[in-house]
């Protein structure tokens, strides 16, 4: 343990904490993000450090030997984790983070340095283990999910909701009795615990497999709201602006994924929603006609076209067909077409799914443009190429008040002067209804798998231009 002044150590905590807030800004952007969280990470660095050489008198060989582990496994980790496993791995994390807040808490209460009578105290480790708790089952649940361990469909037991409601109110009771100063009975304590591991499991269970991204986003804010939980336990300035941090930031992100999926919350968390994998098959109108075309057909219409909007989705990623995306793109671009891809916020089944697969395959970022950037630009593009996309470019959601989408904002395609649209059949997408676009004059279907079809398409423009 080092001997440093209180003001000294505010000065380098409040340090730490604003590379996490410019750390948090850089992330906001590809081209910043790797920048950003190098400046977080190096912030967490100097606040653990110092915290380790003020209060550390004994054991630190614990704390050495727990920071090579953990270092370890963060390395192998982010070297062997295939990026389809970010959404389960960022889970665990989560429940890791609301486990270490909840046992900080609990530690107070067991071993407490001193009698603590301050009610905010005394709330504030309640909250932290109530809470704590609720995200280390909660987030242990929906990895299970994600991983195929537990089934991915949603788990609905008869009256869920009351009992979960009923879960709360006890969980929100045992929290106010352990705010009455000297409360000895750690029974209280330990049924808090139980309650809220119980909780954790229950709310997440009945949510579906699809869903769980928004569920992990907020779990994830409830990590963080616990973790500034246990920062006011311990006093430490930077664990409550850092959890805070997290708090706000995975609200913002749960609410910006329900906005743009346009469901509340509450349907997400009441609504059972959600099928296994996503995709679901429904009966095709047999009236409605499809045209469909064949690689070389695409392969033509691409060739002369001066301007197309790539338009990702879920079946890009299961196809995984980025680096087939791009070789076309480069292959159309020499042709001097003007290439663009457009970015809907929830298209795939993660935030920033599109952006991620498409930066794994080096497409320069300045041509992945968001859904109010792009969707001016459709009306002027002569080919909108949907790639596996289908529930973000369905017209429906602007026209029809009955469809479980209408008010989704979407990529306007079907504005666009003509449509391919690349997908294996006439199977729907997550929201499980028939796409009008799939059926307008202008939209033609190259079915089969993303990768083959692109690559077949790539083909035939190689084979033409030798001709
Ligand atoms: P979806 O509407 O789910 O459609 C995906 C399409 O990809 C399907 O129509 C499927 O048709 C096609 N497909 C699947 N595998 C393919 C392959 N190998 N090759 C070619 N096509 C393939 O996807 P979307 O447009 O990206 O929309 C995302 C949906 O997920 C939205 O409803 C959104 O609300 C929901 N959601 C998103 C998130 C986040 S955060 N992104 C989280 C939860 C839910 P075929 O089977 O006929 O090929």
């Amino acid at each position: 343990m080092i001997e440093i002044s209180s003001n000294i150590e505010n000065i380098v905590y409040l340090f730490s904490a604003s590379l996490f807030i410019i750390g948090l800004k850089r992330l906001a952007s590809p081209n910043t993000a790797r920048n950003g969280n190098r400046l977080a990470s190096l912030g967490m660095l100097i606040a653990i450090v110092l915290t380790i050489l003020k209060y550390t008198d004994n054991n630190i060989e614990w704390i050495i030997i727990g920071i090579f582990i953990g270092g370890l496994l963060g390395i192998v980790l982010s070297k062997y984790v295939q990026m389809t496993a970010i959404p389960q791995l960022v889970a665990i994390f989560n429940g890791f983070g609301g486990g270490a807040s909840a046992l900080v808490a609990i530690y107070e209460i067991l071993y407490p340095r001193e009698t603590i009578t301050s009610i905010f105290v005394l709330g504030a480790i309640a909250f932290s283990t109530a809470l704590g708790s609720m995200t280390l089952t909660g987030s242990s649940i929906a990895f299970g999910k994600l991983q195929g361990i537990v089934p991915t469909r949603p788990i609905l037991f008869p009256l869920r909701n009351y009992l979960n409601f009923l879960l709360l109110i006890l969980i929100v009771f045992f929290v106010i009795v352990m705010t009455i100063p000297n409360f000895s009975s750690l029974n209280i304590l330990y049924i808090l615990i139980v309650l809220s591991l119980l909780a954790g499991i229950l709310i997440v269970i009945p949510i579906g497999g699809a869903d769980m991204p928004v569920i992990i986003a907020l779990l994830n804010s409830y990590s963080g709201i616990a973790g500034a939980g246990a920062g006011f336990v311990l006093n430490n300035p930077v664990l409550i602006i850092s959890g805070s941090l997290v708090g706000a930031s995975g609200l913002i992100l749960t609410r910006i994924m329900t906005k743009a999926m346009n469901r509340s919350l509450a349907n997400v968390i009441f609504g059972g929603l959600g099928s296994e994998d996503g995709s679901k098959q429904t009966t095709t109108n047999e009236n409605k006609l499809v045209k469909s075309l064949n690689t070389e057909d695409a392969a033509m219409i691409l060739m002369y076209a001066e301007s197309v909007i790539f338009v990702p989705g879920y079946g890009l990623a299961v196809a995984q067909a980025q680096h087939q995306i791009n070789e076309l793109a480069n292959i159309l671009k020499n042709k001097g077409a003007d290439i663009k891809y457009a970015i809907h916020p929830v298209a795939g089944r993660m935030p920033g799914h599109m952006n991620v697969l498409l930066a794994e395959a080096n497409i320069p970022y300045n041509e992945l443009k968001d859904l109010d950037e792009i969707n001016s630009e459709f009306d002027s593009t002569d080919v909108a190429v949907v790639v596996g996309a289908n529930d973000v470019t369905n017209p429906s959601a602007r026209t029809d008040p009955n469809s479980p989408i209408y008010g989704m904002p979407i990529l306007n395609v079907d504005k666009a002067k003509s449509v391919i649209v690349l997908k294996r059949s006439m199977a729907s997408g997550f929201a499980g209804i028939e796409n009008e676009l799939f059926f307008l004059d202008k939209t033609s279907i190259l079915f089969g798998d993303a990768k083959d079809s692109i690559e077949g398409i790539t083909r035939e423009i190689k084979n033409l231009d030798n001709i």
